[in-house]
Protein backbone atom coordinates (compact mmCIF):
# COMPACT_ATOMS: atom_id res chain seq x y z
CA UNK A 1 0.00 0.00 0.00
CA UNK A 2 1.36 3.44 -0.88
CA UNK A 3 1.01 6.15 1.76
CA UNK A 4 1.43 9.87 1.63
CA UNK A 5 2.20 11.64 5.07
CA UNK A 6 1.99 15.20 6.02
CA UNK A 7 4.11 16.69 8.50
CA UNK A 8 4.15 20.12 9.55
CA UNK A 9 7.27 19.43 12.55
CA UNK A 10 9.81 17.04 13.95
CA UNK A 11 8.21 14.28 12.12
CA UNK A 12 8.24 11.77 15.07
CA UNK A 13 5.28 10.17 13.77
CA UNK A 14 6.53 10.19 10.35
CA UNK A 15 9.98 8.38 11.47
CA UNK A 16 7.75 5.57 13.27
CA UNK A 17 6.11 4.50 9.84
CA UNK A 18 9.06 4.75 7.68
CA UNK A 19 10.80 2.39 10.27
CA UNK A 20 8.00 -0.05 10.14
CA UNK A 21 7.62 0.49 6.14
CA UNK A 22 11.37 -1.66 6.52
CA UNK A 23 9.15 -4.83 7.56
CA UNK A 24 7.90 -5.91 4.09
CA UNK A 25 5.05 -7.40 6.12
CA UNK A 26 4.14 -4.33 7.27
CA UNK A 27 2.47 -3.94 3.95
CA UNK A 28 2.79 -0.42 3.20
CA UNK A 29 5.60 1.75 1.69
CA UNK A 30 5.30 6.21 2.29
CA UNK A 31 5.94 6.94 -1.07
CA UNK A 32 5.91 10.48 -0.54
CA UNK A 33 5.97 13.48 2.39
CA UNK A 34 4.29 17.08 2.18
CA UNK A 35 4.90 20.10 4.00
CA UNK A 36 3.35 23.48 4.67
CA UNK A 37 6.89 24.80 5.71
CA UNK A 38 10.15 24.62 4.80
CA UNK A 39 12.97 23.98 7.18
CA UNK A 40 11.56 21.15 9.84
CA UNK A 41 13.06 17.83 10.89
CA UNK A 42 10.39 15.92 9.30
CA UNK A 43 11.61 16.83 5.60
CA UNK A 44 15.09 15.79 6.59
CA UNK A 45 13.77 12.69 8.08
CA UNK A 46 12.23 12.07 4.81
CA UNK A 47 15.30 13.36 2.64
CA UNK A 48 17.40 10.29 4.91
CA UNK A 49 15.02 7.23 3.72
CA UNK A 50 15.29 8.50 0.55
CA UNK A 51 11.39 9.52 0.14
CA UNK A 52 10.42 12.27 -2.48
CA UNK A 53 9.10 15.85 -0.48
CA UNK A 54 7.05 18.27 -1.61
CA UNK A 55 6.09 21.64 -0.02
CA UNK A 56 3.10 24.30 -0.33
CA UNK A 57 3.31 27.19 1.86
CA UNK A 58 -0.11 28.73 2.21
CA UNK A 59 1.24 32.45 2.19
CA UNK A 60 2.61 31.41 -1.83
CA UNK A 61 -0.96 31.12 -2.69
CA UNK A 62 -3.44 33.95 -3.21
CA UNK A 63 -6.51 31.91 -2.19
CA UNK A 64 -6.43 29.60 0.70
CA UNK A 65 -8.47 27.11 -2.13
CA UNK A 66 -5.63 27.70 -4.48
CA UNK A 67 -2.82 26.48 -1.59
CA UNK A 68 -5.90 23.29 -1.34
CA UNK A 69 -5.60 22.69 -5.46
CA UNK A 70 -1.81 22.22 -5.13
CA UNK A 71 -1.69 19.71 -1.93
CA UNK A 72 -4.16 17.80 -3.51
CA UNK A 73 -2.51 17.87 -6.98
CA UNK A 74 0.78 16.99 -5.55
CA UNK A 75 -1.04 14.20 -2.86
CA UNK A 76 -2.44 12.93 -5.94
CA UNK A 77 0.76 12.60 -8.03
CA UNK A 78 1.66 9.89 -5.69
CA UNK A 79 -1.29 7.81 -5.66
CA UNK A 80 -1.78 7.24 -2.30
CA UNK A 81 -4.27 4.35 -0.55
CA UNK A 82 -3.63 6.18 2.68
CA UNK A 83 -3.03 9.81 3.23
CA UNK A 84 -1.47 10.07 6.93
CA UNK A 85 -1.67 13.53 8.56
CA UNK A 86 1.66 13.22 11.30
CA UNK A 87 1.72 16.40 13.41
CA UNK A 88 0.37 18.53 9.65
CA UNK A 89 -0.87 21.77 11.05
CA UNK A 90 -3.13 22.98 8.45
CA UNK A 91 -6.60 22.04 8.07
CA UNK A 92 -6.97 21.49 4.38
CA UNK A 93 -10.10 22.07 2.13
CA UNK A 94 -12.93 21.03 0.33
CA UNK A 95 -10.88 20.11 -2.94
CA UNK A 96 -8.34 17.98 -0.74
CA UNK A 97 -11.31 15.88 1.16
CA UNK A 98 -13.26 15.52 -1.84
CA UNK A 99 -10.32 13.91 -3.32
CA UNK A 100 -8.71 11.59 -0.33
CA UNK A 101 -11.85 12.25 2.67
CA UNK A 102 -12.06 8.73 2.37
CA UNK A 103 -8.73 8.13 3.34
CA UNK A 104 -6.88 10.60 5.19
CA UNK A 105 -6.35 10.17 8.75
CA UNK A 106 -4.66 12.37 11.38
CA UNK A 107 -3.56 11.49 14.76
CA UNK A 108 -4.21 14.16 17.58
CA UNK A 109 -2.89 14.18 21.13
CA UNK A 110 -5.66 14.08 23.08
CA UNK A 111 -8.87 11.82 23.63
CA UNK A 112 -11.22 13.60 21.28
CA UNK A 113 -13.56 14.78 21.93
CA UNK A 114 -12.53 16.57 24.45
CA UNK A 115 -9.53 19.15 23.57
CA UNK A 116 -9.30 19.37 20.27
CA UNK A 117 -7.08 21.69 18.41
CA UNK A 118 -3.09 22.56 18.88
CA UNK A 119 -2.50 22.28 22.36
CA UNK A 120 -4.20 18.90 23.56
CA UNK A 121 -2.24 18.29 26.17
CA UNK A 122 -2.04 21.45 27.47
CA UNK A 123 -5.84 22.18 27.88
CA UNK A 124 -5.82 18.40 29.20
CA UNK A 125 -3.70 19.49 32.39
CA UNK A 126 -5.43 22.84 32.98
CA UNK A 127 -8.68 21.12 32.51
CA UNK A 128 -7.63 18.62 35.23
CA UNK A 129 -8.25 15.33 33.63
CA UNK A 130 -6.54 12.39 35.50
CA UNK A 131 -6.30 10.35 31.71
CA UNK A 132 -5.72 11.95 28.59
CA UNK A 133 -3.99 9.93 25.52
CA UNK A 134 -3.92 10.09 21.83
CA UNK A 135 -6.86 9.42 19.34
CA UNK A 136 -6.48 8.62 15.62
CA UNK A 137 -9.33 9.21 12.87
CA UNK A 138 -10.57 9.51 9.87
CA UNK A 139 -10.65 13.47 8.84
CA UNK A 140 -13.87 15.64 8.06
CA UNK A 141 -14.10 19.05 7.62
CA UNK A 142 -14.43 20.14 11.39
CA UNK A 143 -11.18 20.48 13.24
CA UNK A 144 -10.43 16.93 15.13
CA UNK A 145 -14.24 16.04 14.89
CA UNK A 146 -14.14 12.74 11.75
CA UNK A 147 -14.94 9.30 12.74
CA UNK A 148 -12.30 7.73 15.38
CA UNK A 149 -10.78 4.90 14.20
CA UNK A 150 -8.60 3.97 17.72
CA UNK A 151 -7.66 5.57 20.91
CA UNK A 152 -5.19 4.91 23.65
CA UNK A 153 -5.08 6.45 27.27
CA UNK A 154 -2.07 7.06 29.31
CA UNK A 155 -2.26 8.42 33.07
CA UNK A 156 -2.07 12.35 34.25
CA UNK A 157 0.35 12.63 36.80
CA UNK A 158 0.59 14.70 39.95
CA UNK A 159 3.70 16.01 38.77
CA UNK A 160 3.11 16.57 35.21
CA UNK A 161 4.34 19.47 33.03
CA UNK A 162 3.13 20.11 29.50
CA UNK A 163 6.49 18.48 28.04
CA UNK A 164 6.10 15.17 29.71
CA UNK A 165 2.84 14.80 29.56
CA UNK A 166 3.11 15.59 26.13
CA UNK A 167 6.03 12.75 25.24
CA UNK A 168 3.88 10.18 27.20
CA UNK A 169 1.29 10.80 25.05
CA UNK A 170 3.61 10.82 22.02
CA UNK A 171 5.18 7.21 22.81
CA UNK A 172 1.77 5.42 22.40
CA UNK A 173 0.48 7.82 19.74
CA UNK A 174 3.73 6.17 17.70
CA UNK A 175 2.80 2.96 18.49
CA UNK A 176 -0.94 3.20 18.16
CA UNK A 177 -0.27 4.99 14.42
CA UNK A 178 1.79 2.41 13.52
CA UNK A 179 -0.26 -0.61 14.76
CA UNK A 180 -3.36 0.85 13.02
CA UNK A 181 -2.18 2.76 9.49
CA UNK A 182 -0.76 -1.32 9.10
CA UNK A 183 -3.97 -2.69 10.03
CA UNK A 184 -5.70 -0.49 7.80
CA UNK A 185 -3.85 -1.43 4.63
CA UNK A 186 -3.50 -4.99 5.42
CA UNK A 187 -6.93 -5.56 5.73
CA UNK A 188 -9.27 -2.53 4.16
CA UNK A 189 -11.71 -0.44 5.99
CA UNK A 190 -15.61 0.51 6.31
CA UNK A 191 -16.86 3.30 7.55
CA UNK A 192 -20.53 3.77 8.47
CA UNK A 193 -21.92 6.98 9.83
CA UNK A 194 -19.40 7.67 12.43
CA UNK A 195 -17.84 3.92 12.42
CA UNK A 196 -14.93 2.93 11.36
CA UNK A 197 -14.51 -0.79 11.13
CA UNK A 198 -11.96 -3.38 9.59
CA UNK A 199 -13.01 -5.36 6.55
C1 LIG B 1 1.73 14.72 17.59
O1 LIG B 1 1.72 14.52 18.98
C2 LIG B 1 0.38 15.16 17.11
O2 LIG B 1 -0.68 14.63 17.84
C3 LIG B 1 0.45 16.64 17.30
O3 LIG B 1 1.75 16.98 16.94
C4 LIG B 1 2.60 15.90 17.22
C5 LIG B 1 3.44 15.61 16.01
O4 LIG B 1 4.70 15.22 16.39
N1 LIG B 1 -0.57 17.30 16.52
P1 LIG B 1 5.77 14.75 15.32
O5 LIG B 1 5.99 15.89 14.33
O6 LIG B 1 5.25 13.52 14.63
O7 LIG B 1 7.01 14.47 16.11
Amino acid sequence: ARLVVLVSGSGSNLQALLDACQDPAYGAQVVAVGADRDGIAGLDRAAAAGVPTFVHKVKDYPERADWDRALTASVGLYRPDLVVSAGFLKLVGDDFLAAFGDRYINTHNALLPAFPGIHGPRDALEYGVKVAGATLFFVDGGVDTGPIISQVVVPVEDDDTEESLTERIKEVERRQLVDWVGRLVRDGWTITGRKVRLK
